[in-house]
């Protein structure tokens, strides 16, 4: 049973915390996700009693982190279904949509070449595509979302053709909440010749993703809006793919040895991605995210997310002040606007009440056309969130009273 008393209970961000003078209720784990004990615990024990560097010496205590650091990408594996010589540890899923655009997209497209994107895209895999495309002169092309905003197998078969060498697309839009068929994707994509990357930080945190048999190519996502720590993150790719590509940063750990002649041998994948001394708390902290997802079990954590989805569209659903922008969510995300009030207003006076909720383009900045409007509010849930928050945040949306009280009062 799903006992969100004892889940909730683990964090201490929900411990009396306020806000404005209210409880706090957060709705923003789209954007970034509460920690529990477990997870602080694991980063403190690392620099109370665990700290060295890895990769680089001979006694007990580097030792063991190196151990550790095994351990975590044993981990990551197990919880993608990949390999471990398939994980490379970065700084967050912007970092490694970069290092694919830059090691794998400069390396292997060309002129006249085609990168298809989607407009549901957030910043982090839109951008480093840019630069692909800037860079090399390969061709940016969106493949258009259907009316309802989903990203549809049918409209990739209808943009892709023998060009097209990378697919990059959200497995869950962080504005719309839909759910790509990346199953699916991945064999139109290997069907015409391209890759498929997949950008998996909506879709990671909250629902089974499984690199294998899904036959992705590229995964990417971020510890943080996972229960773990910031600024540790995760590159899945296959083996041989990773193999091809040079890595996007240099320097020490990743190199077996350089000589005077300008010349240098780096590791096979991963270590040959990960220059520099490695995110050692935050590794420790990400494997302590991942077990604790792994015990709640993470069907466990989506079937909360889209109970609590449909529980709050079917109520503003009955609010004719209300427009709601994904009815079909299936991840914990609702994205809405109240009639005649600015997205931002409309945050202001929920943050009055204590309620943490995003509001403007959320960083997928080419979605408004879309959806006809300069900006949004979103409310994104995780598996602390609890039937309460969204009856309180419902009750804000619905009679929270008017806007200049949140300036006023
Ligand atoms: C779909 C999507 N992609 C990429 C990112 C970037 O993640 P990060 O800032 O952790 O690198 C986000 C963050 O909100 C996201 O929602």
């Amino acid at each position: 049973m799903y006992d969100i008393n004892k889940i909730r209970e683990q964090f201490p961000m929900l411990k009396n915390k306020k806000m404005q003078g209210n409880k706090l209720v957060y709705l923003d784990n789209a954007s970034t996700t509460f920690k529990p004990q477990c997870v602080i615990d694991a980063m403190n024990k690392y620099y109370l009693e665990e700290n060295a560097n890895s990769h680089r010496g001979d006694y007990d205590l580097l030792f063991n982190m190196d151990k550790k650091v095994n351990e975590c990408r044993e981990l990551v594996a197990k919880f993608v279904n990949s390999n471990q010589n398939e994980v490379v540890f970065t700084s967050g899923d912007t970092m490694s949509l970069n290092l694919i655009a830059r090691s794998y997209g400069l390396k292997f497209l060309h002129k006249g070449d085609e990168i298809l994107l989607s407009e549901a895209e957030h910043a982090s895999n839109l951008l480093p595509w840019y630069e692909v495309s800037h860079l090399t002169g390969a061709v940016i092309r969106f493949i258009p979302l259907d009316k309802d905003g989903v990203l549809t197998a049918e409209n990739l078969k209808k943009a892709i053709s023998d060009k097209t060498k990378v697919v990059s697309v959200a497995q869950v839009s962080n504005v719309l909440g839909n759910v790509v068929d990346v199953r699916e994707f991945a064999r139109i994509s290997h069907q015409n010749g391209a890759i498929l990357v997949v950008d998996g930080a909506q879709s990671v945190p909250h629902m089974v993703v499984d690199f294998k048999n899904d036959d992705i190519d590229f995964l990417t996502f971020s510890g943080h809006k996972m229960c773990g720590p910031t600024g540790i993150g995760c590159l899945i790719g296959k083996y041989e793919l990773l193999q091809s590509m040079d890595p996007y940063i240099v320097g020490g750990g990743m190199n077996v040895t350089f000589t005077k002649n300008i010349e240098m041998i780096p590791y096979e994948a991963p270590v040959k991605f990960e220059a520099g001394t490695l995110n050692l708390s935050g590794i420790c902290g990400l494997k302590a995210a991942i077990e604790f997802l792994m015990d709640i079990g993470v069907e466990n954590i989506h079937k909360h997310d889209v109970e609590l989805c449909e529980y709050a569209i079917s109520k503003l659903e009955k609010c004719e002040d209300v427009i709601i922008y994904n009815k079909n969510s299936k991840n914990g995300i609702v994205t809405f606007n109240k009639k005649g009030i600015f997205a931002q207003d409309e945050a202001t006076l929920l943050n009055s009440k204590g309620i943490a909720i995003r509001s403007g383009q959320h960083c997928a900045k080419i979605l408004n056309d879309f959806l006809g409007t300069p900006a949004t509010c979103r409310m994104s849930t995780y598996l602390y969130t609890s039937k309460e928050d969204i009856d309180a945040f419902i009750d804000a949306v619905i009679n929270g009273g008017d806007i200049l009280d949140a300036y006023f009062n």
